[in-house]
């Protein structure tokens, strides 16, 4: 095993002095949760860089998926991909909706608009689409559907941090978009995320549920929960907006040498950037067919561990074959057959903005080797 490991993200780390300063600002003004100024300039800052009208924040991007369900009153089933990550599925789950999984385009990974109509019963009230590895989905058709059938549409976007589709931000698709600001995403506040939505009314209506349905002193509106975010995390988040852009640069250089090293290697695919997409690079699957390629996913996956270099089987297993969820006749493997293809062939590759040339090419030879 090589001791000089390489791992498959690391964190974007705002500058220490300047993090210790803005901490004397809140220890000065004693002022350290619940709406505080840091919070606002944050939720102020946001918006401006991803282009949209209101956002409220959270502590994480499984609380919003939540809240937003809740929000919209969503009841009975709802349609969403097995090629996520478990939080999606579950925050359907967690509001005592029905998941009703639907296959996927393997050119995007994402949901296939072509599915959805058949899975629509008189039950169905909602869809919640992934932005996968951050790469837009369909918006327009399955704003399509939606209109049609009467259907709300959720995007979980933890994934889609600052991806814009032709000049316009992919968090502005459908009712309501989450975003996640973990450790591990192209934008962190240690843990957090956010809840995008079109209006004031609806951003009012966020605040009063995150922070237990309060709606004044004494007043409860509804069944709120607390996510509210703190101003320890709001200035750490301030302090990272400051260098996000550069970080999402140094990824794309990233992604740019593993195309150009991988790109004729047989049995490997990857996805290219889409026409009009601003792209995020937050994530570098490869698929590996293991006829063509001479070996199988997990012989690649366990020899690059071998040799020091984490990789990440990120989606699998699908969300649909975990226990709470594999009775469902929707995650029957036969009506998934796209999405348990690539479960079966991903690897996403070490991917951050602080990757040197030496790893590198460490990680782009322990596949073509
Ligand atoms: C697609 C997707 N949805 C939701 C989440 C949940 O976000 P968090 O870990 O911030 O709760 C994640 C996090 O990894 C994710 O990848």
């Amino acid at each position: 095993m090589n001791e000089n490991k390489i791992t498959v993200t690391s964190p974007l780390l705002p500058n220490l002095d300047e993090f210790h300063e803005m901490l004397k600002e809140i220890w000065d003004s004693k002022w350290i949760t619940n709406n505080g100024s840091f919070h606002k300039q944050l939720e102020k800052s946001l918006c401006e860089y991803l282009k949209v009208p209101y956002i409220s924040l959270f502590t994480n991007g499984t609380l919003p998926l939540l809240t937003a369900l809740q929000a919209l009153r969503i009841t009975g089933e709802v349609i969403t991909t097995p090629y996520s990550f478990v939080a999606t599925t579950h925050s359907i789950w967690w509001n005592g909706c029905k998941p009703v999984f639907v296959d996927v385009d393997p050119q995007t990974g994402n949901i296939n608009p072509d599915k959805i109509e058949a899975a629509i019963t008189p039950k169905t009230t909602a869809i919640m689409p992934v932005h996968v590895y951050g790469k837009p989905c369909d918006t327009k058709r399955i704003k399509e559907i939606a209109d049609k059938y009467g259907l709300k549409v959720i995007y979980d976007a933890a994934h889609a941090f600052g991806v814009e589709v032709n000049g316009e931000s992919v968090l502005n698709a459908g009712d309501m978009s989450t975003l996640s600001f973990h450790a591990t995403k192209v934008y962190n506040t240690l843990e957090g995320g956010a809840l995008v939505m079109h209006d004031e009314q609806t951003k009012k209506r966020i605040d009063y549920l995150k922070n237990f349905g309060f709606a004044g002193e004494t007043e409860v509106v509804a069944p709120g929960i607390n996510s509210k975010v703190d101003e320890v995390r709001s200035a750490y988040g301030l302090l990272n907006l400051r260098q996000v852009d550069s970080a999402i640069q140094a990824r794309h250089q990233v992604a740019i040498r593993y195309r150009e090293a991988l790109r004729n290697v047989p049995g490997i695919r990857f996805f290219d950037d889409m026409p009009g997409v601003k792209h995020n690079y937050s994530y570098f699957p490869i698929f590996i067919n293991a006829a063509e390629y001479g070996k199988t996913r997990d012989e690649l996956y366990f020899k690059m561990r071998e040799q020091g270099v984490l990789g990440r089987r990120y989606f699998y297993p699908l969300i649909s074959n975990f226990s709470t969820y594999r009775a469902l006749p929707s995650a029957a493997p036969e009506n998934l057959p796209m999405a348990t293809k690539m479960a079966n062939e991903v690897i996403c590759l070490p991917m951050h903005h602080a990757l040197n040339e030496e790893e590198i090419e460490r990680i782009i030879n322990c596949i073509i080797k």
